[in-house]
């Protein structure tokens, strides 16, 4: 297990943080970070095959983003949805299979149905498999799963006695991806702010100074490279 991981993390989740500051430095309105920010989404899914990275998930908006300032989060749903129309056709083109997690019952249908139609364009793709956290927060995630399961069982299609963490894993958004290996977060803070809280119980941790919008391919291959000489030991002690 251990030389297998050694080759490198199979699949990494990001925090990106750091656009607001990064713009405020430059006398910008935090916007033109989240601008800048989007930029290097591509950059970084485009480094993912020469690092061997098969998963990349990153977290673009937390359940907690909806307090930020009207103007703020209107600019992100708008960022979101010119993202995706701009960036479908290179992502299907490139391989790219893109899914999205988080409760999709709060953002708007005009965003929500071109999250569908990318999901669906980009379905048969497997070279990257990108997951975007949108309206995405951890303890939500566990809760949304815990209700659906309650009502699997309220309908007697499961019992008590099968939930077990491999059945509530299936409940979760992200049943259909591995756990992260190794977490990433930009921008100098050592937090995990309810991103994938269930699936990180065992992976690496990496907390970098770089905002977000100056974080390049070559310092992502880097931070790829050192996770290789690591050694994870899942709780166990390994000879
Ligand atoms: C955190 O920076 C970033 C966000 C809340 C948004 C992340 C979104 C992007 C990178 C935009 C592009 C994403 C996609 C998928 C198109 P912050 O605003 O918290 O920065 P700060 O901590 O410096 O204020």
């Amino acid at each position: 297990m251990t030389k297998m991981d050694k080759i490198g993390p199979r699949h990494v989740a990001i925090i990106m943080d750091g656009n607001g500051r990064w713009a405020q430095q430059r006398g910008r309105p935090r916007l033109v970070g989240h601008h800048a920010g989007a930029k290097r989404v591509r950059e970084i899914v485009e480094a993912c095959p020469d690092v061997g990275v098969k998963y990349l998930t990153i977290f673009a908006f937390s359940t907690e983003n909806w307090k930020r300032t009207q103007t703020e989060v209107a600019g992100l749903m708008r960022l979101f949805r010119r993202y995706i129309e701009r960036e479908a056709r290179a992502l299907l083109q490139e391989g790219v299979r893109v899914r999205f997690i988080g409760d999709r019952m709060k953002l708007d249908d005009k965003l929500v149905s071109l999250m569908d139609n990318l999901e669906l364009l980009t379905s048969t793709n497997d070279k990257v498999h990108l997951t975007i956290a949108l309206n995405y927060g951890g303890r939500d995630e566990v809760t949304r799963a815990a209700q659906r399961l309650a009502f699997e069982i309220e309908q007697g299609r499961l019992t008590h006695k099968d939930v077990d963490a491999e059945t509530l894993a299936k409940f979760l958004d992200t049943q259909f991806l591995p756990d992260p290996d190794l977490v990433i977060r930009t921008s100098g803070e050592a937090r995990i702010s309810n991103f994938l809280l269930w699936q990180s119980a065992y992976a690496e941790y990496e907390f970098l100074d770089t905002l977000w919008p100056d974080f390049t391919s070559d310092e992502f291959k880097t931070v790829i490279g050192a996770y290789g000489t690591r050694d994870r030991r899942y709780g166990a002690v390994l000879a």
